[in-house]
């Protein structure tokens, strides 16, 4: 079986983790810019001033893809590149290197997809509270109007948000990724509800200016897949999939577990509410907002995107949330991070994202991170990837034939490049770096993406 005729196929990344040019061009600061100068935060205390230096390489980088074939290139704007005090003035040499950008793809024949926020937000608007300011949904529609008023002529595809379960959990309560905080639930679901906001404000922007526009949002899809096929632990995972789980404690960790989950975040944007269950596992803790705010947030979107990489597998069980999570069996294979390879995560996350939200569905990344070595005659051989790409793809596959409406893949990443806290240590790309030459070398498992895509899934 092939895959439907309009199925695309792409890959993924994002401004702070592969631009580098940290200074350049009248560029501001963003919060990762300064989080990566806090001792203790990131792996050997790597940051992203260089990167990948994709600004100085777009030709080449485009070329790359065009060579992979692929349909589309998922990349986020620097919102302190075009900004730099995250309102105000304009800095065009900023939007000149996406318009080149998005020249060059098109010109490649490659269909440009545009998140707005890829977690480097201006320090500019951090030193005004980020997301706990009041005032960041209308900063946020602003630039967003700045952006699409000069993009939006040749990108028709949008993404809001990339994954608010990261740049608000993650981040303000566990205090892992910038700016390390570490705040209260209540806090917490300030900041979340004024992200879910500034969601709504940027999509109104976007269809003011932007005109055919396609826009989406990029969260994590936190979901769950059934240990055995019986109807008992479908149900159970289905439901731990859009299930919102009280705070364990109010410790950092207890209350970004609490916010883990796909329904706070995904309910507000698809059907204009708050999931009960939060509500009421939130208590006191859920601060008072205007009920017109929802049907702000709640904009018509064109699809459902998610970023997908692993599930945890659960079991029917008689307790109050009616499931049990249980690991997977022994020698399940775990990628470089420790996270279980579960492929058939994106057939039963695609399954209950489809049942409940119906809109065609794009997976906006997934992927592996592997110890990925050159040889001597400059291959990398990336077996693991290879095998990853050919079980969760398999997975899109399954759910295609069961009447699933997945539309679209974007593999994370196109190149190896710097993973937040992690630093340099971890290699998801298609294309290795290497970070002293800045040298790209396509690994094997690239060679295999642009035969899946050549044959449109037949070879799977
Ligand atoms: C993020 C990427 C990140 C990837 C791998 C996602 O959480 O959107 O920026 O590199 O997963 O961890």
């Amino acid at each position: 079986m092939t895959f439907p005729t309009h199925f695309r196929w792409g890959a993924a990344t994002s401004s702070y983790q592969i631009e580098g040019a940290w200074n350049e061009d009248g560029k501001g600061l963003s919060i990762w810019d300064t989080f990566t100068e806090m001792p203790g935060k990131v792996f050997r205390g790597h940051d992203g001033k260089d990167a990948c230096d994709h600004y100085h390489r777009i030709d080449e980088d485009v070329k790359i893809m065009s060579d992979i074939g692929l349909q589309m290139y998922r990349f986020s704007l620097s919102w302190p590149r075009i900004l730099p005090q995250g309102t105000g003035k304009v800095e065009t040499r900023g939007l000149d290197f996406y318009d080149r950008l998005v020249d060059a793809l098109l010109k490649a024949n490659i269909e440009p997809w545009i998140t707005l926020y890829h977690w480097d937000l201006p320090w500019a608007l951090q030193l005004r509270g980020g997301w706990m300011n009041p005032e960041i949904s209308d900063q946020f529609q602003n630039y967003t109007e700045v952006v699409a008023q000069r993009l939006g002529d040749r990108v028709k595809h949008w993404f809001t948000l990339n994954e608010p379960q990261v740049f608000i959990g993650l981040a303000y309560a566990l205090g892992a990724h910038a700016p390390g905080w570490k705040l209260s639930l209540q806090e917490n679901l300030v900041a979340g509800h004024n992200a879910l906001l500034a969601h709504g404000k940027a999509v109104q922007a976007l269809r003011a200016n932007v005109q055919d526009s396609k826009v989406g949002a990029a969260p994590v899809g936190i979901c769950f897949r059934p240990a055995t096929e019986s109807a008992e632990d479908i149900e159970a995972a289905r439901r731990a999939t859009f299930n919102v789980k009280a705070p364990a404690n109010s410790t950092p960790e207890g209350i970004f577990d609490s916010l883990w989950n796909s329904a706070w975040w995904m309910e507000p944007m698809f059907n204009g509410r708050y999931p009960e269950e939060g509500l009421e596992r939130y208590g006191d803790a859920m601060p008072a907002f205007d009920e017109a705010d929802l049907k702000i947030i709640q904009q018509p979107l064109d699809f459902f995107g998610a970023n997908i990489y692993h599930a945890q597998t659960v079991v029917a069980a008689d307790n109050e949330d009616g499931y049990k999570i249980v690991n997977p069996p022994a020698g399940n294979p775990r990628n470089t991070m420790n996270w279980d390879i579960v492929p058939d995560a994106l057939y039963w996350g695609g399954k209950f994202y489809h049942e409940r939200y119906g809109l065609p569905i794009f997976v906006t990344e997934n992927g592996i991170p592997c110890v990925d070595m050159v040889s001597p005659d400059k291959k990398v051989e990336d077996g693991s990837r290879k095998e990853f790409i050919r079980g969760y793809v398999g997975g899109v596959k399954r759910a295609l034939s069961e009447g699933v409406n997945f539309a679209g893949y974007f593999y994370w990443s196109l190149m190896d490049n710097f993973e937040w806290a992690e630093g340099y240590s971890q290699r998801f790309g298609l294309v290795h770096v290497n970070y002293q030459t800045f040298e790209r070398i396509p690994k094997e498992s690239s060679k295999f993406y642009s035969e899946i895509i050549r044959t449109n899934g037949a070879i799977l």
